[in-house]
């Protein structure tokens, strides 16, 4: 019977090898994966022995040998270190499952933001004022004393100037007098000069007034201005403008009338009155048993208007409006106090 020979020097380092590999990945906790490395790369481990056997052996051994004590000494280091970096995830999700948060859970749903409903009825209002061929104009909140009131025939010492203080800013000495504008009205002679007629525009935008507030009031609120300027214009194209922009915002058929009404700048003026929303014009609280509810001031551009604007009367004739666009939200959605509509307040504006 052969004797057994001793393990080759190559044996010995690859069953070295396979021992440690399996050990190192048998570790389940950090302690035992440290405790492998002390035993194996340590100063007394085994590896750490095999790699001073080197002196031992006879020199045409010596280079080779190295090399594979040199081999077997990265598997190790690297086995180890992709060891460590399991069993460190294994502690994160055992701490984790400690606590009461589920990892696994889906995210909680996020609160994404939406369009404010007075961007949402504006919106609305500029779809259908496009298509029938108006441009949206953009005009300014800071105004001159001039284009918010003496272009539109409301000098210094006009009575009409009492009803629309507003919040005067110092301007540059020199530059006139400038204030937050208290009507979308005050874009009315700029787009005179912006656009050669004929032309229709409407201009949205907040405008500002010295007011008390109260359900109704608010110091900041929003309008839309339309203007339409052309040959032979009358109140019948203003009629029927307002009697498709209403029905095509508050999404059914409207009723609309006409009553004086006086404003500077229009000839004649009228208050634009709407079958009540709710009553369907029968009468009730909101409409004060009248069946109607008085939404927008209109009527044709005055004479003295046009000729500030450049324009000349006896060739040019137009109609306006401004409407307004807070109460048109209010009425809508059943907003009962206009002071929700710029509070910020989450809780109301979550409804929309
Ligand atoms: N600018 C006026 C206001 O805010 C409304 C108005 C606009 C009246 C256009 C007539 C024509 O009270």
């Amino acid at each position: 019977m052969a004797q057994p020979q001793p393990l080759s020097w190559q044996q010995e380092l690859s069953e070295a090898a396979e021992r440690w590999l399996v050990a190192i990945a048998a570790t389940a906790e950090l302690q035992a994966l440290r405790q492998v490395e002390v035993e194996s790369l340590g100063k007394k481990g085994e590896i750490t022995g095999l790699t001073r056997r080197l002196a031992t052996l006879p020199n045409e051994d010596k280079r080779a040998y190295g090399a594979a004590v040199g081999e077997l000494k990265t598997r190790i280091e690297q086995a180890i270190s992709t060891q460590r970096t399991t069993l460190e995830d294994l502690v994160i999700t055992q701490e984790l499952a400690d606590t009461s948060f589920d990892v696994t859970l889906p995210p909680a749903p996020g609160r994404p933001g939406h369009v404010h409903p007075l961007s949402q009825v504006q919106a609305d209002v500029e779809r259908v004022f496009e298509t029938m061929g108006f441009h949206v104009l953009d005009c300014p909140e800071v105004e001159s004393e001039f284009d918010n009131f003496e272009a539109l025939n409301i000098p210094g010492w006009h009575p009409a100037r009492e009803m629309q203080d507003t919040f005067w800013l110092q301007a540059p000495e020199g530059q006139g007098r400038q204030l937050l504008r208290t009507h979308t009205s005050a874009g009315q002679v700029r787009a005179m000069h912006q656009f050669a007629p004929p032309f229709r525009a409407i201009f949205p935008g907040k405008v500002y007034r010295y007011e008390a507030t109260d359900a109704s009031h608010e110091h900041t609120f929003h309008q839309v201005e339309g203007l339409m300027i052309d040959r032979h214009v009358s109140v019948g194209h203003l009629l029927d403008s307002m009697r498709t922009l209403l029905s095509a915002i508050l999404r059914r058929d409207v009723q609309v009338r006409l009553r004086p009404g006086y404003f500077p700048f229009v000839e004649p003026g009228f208050e634009l009155d709407i079958s009540c929303q709710v009553c369907a014009g029968a009468g009730c609280s909101v409409c004060k048993q009248s069946g109607w509810l008085e939404l927008l001031p209109c009527g044709l551009v005055h004479p003295q208007v046009l000729r500030m604007g450049g324009l000349d009367p006896n060739e040019w004739q137009g109609w306006a409006f401004g409407l307004g666009l807070s109460r048109l939200v209010m009425m809508r959605f059943g907003v009962p106090d206009v002071r929700l509509l710029l509070s910020g307040d989450a809780r109301f504006l979550g409804q929309f």
